[in-house]
């Protein structure tokens, strides 16, 4: 079976944290990652990996002295995620949430860059928020937190953590079209 027709069925069947049923394009991964400098980062990070439709992507950029830490909730992505064979890549099952705690667990206490495809608009309210609020105390100063959406509709909550320190970008090459917001903590 195709990675595209299993993440198909297993986003299918978990719609409500997956919130998409195709996996994302390498436009929009091009587009996400754009303002990352791989050469600067210690640790990235990335929520909601998938079945690595954008971690493909980063792996392929990272320096040999850059770690990549994954949260992924999901059973099967999670396992699929185990099969990429890279001491860079480190994949957690473990909920967005914990972002802080669990990269001080692994002896890093900040992160240069937060990669999101997390469905913020249809994760419950209180989660989203402490996601976002975590997300921002474990990122460096100057680091960036980016996160796609198929909508404008999160543009309000973003604004409360980040305040004025967002951009916004479209990519219509994908499925479906994806606003993609670049957040810098200030
Ligand atoms: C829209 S899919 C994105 C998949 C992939 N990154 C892509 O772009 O194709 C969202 C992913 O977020 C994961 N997810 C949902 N809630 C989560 C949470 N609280 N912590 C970590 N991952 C979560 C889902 O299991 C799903 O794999």
């Amino acid at each position: 079976m195709s990675k595209k027709i299993k993440f198909f069925k297993e986003a299918l069947k978990n719609y409500k944290t997956s919130g998409t049923v195709v996996p994302s394009s390498r436009f929009l991964a091009n587009e996400i990652l754009k303002p990352v400098n791989f050469k600067n980062a210690k640790v990235i990070v990335e929520l909601g990996p998938g079945n690595g439709a954008i971690t493909k992507y980063i792996l392929k950029k990272l320096q040999p002295s850059t770690m990549l830490v994954c949260f992924e909730i999901n059973d099967t992505f999670y396992n699929e995620l185990l099969q990429i064979n890279n001491p860079q890549l480190k994949v957690l099952k473990a909920s967005a949430e914990d972002v802080k705690e669990e990269l001080n667990k692994l002896g890093f206490d900040q992160a240069d860059y937060i990669i999101s495809s997390l469905p913020l608009t249809i994760l419950p309210s209180n989660l989203s928020e402490n996601i976002l609020r975590a997300s921002y105390n474990i990122l460096k100063n100057k680091g960036y937190f980016m996160q796609f959406q198929y909508s404008l509709s999160y543009y309000k909550k973003l604004k409360k953590i980040f305040g004025e320190n967002i951009s916004l970008s479209f990519e219509p090459l994908n499925f479906p079209p994806a606003f993609v917001y670049k957040c810098t903590k200030k």
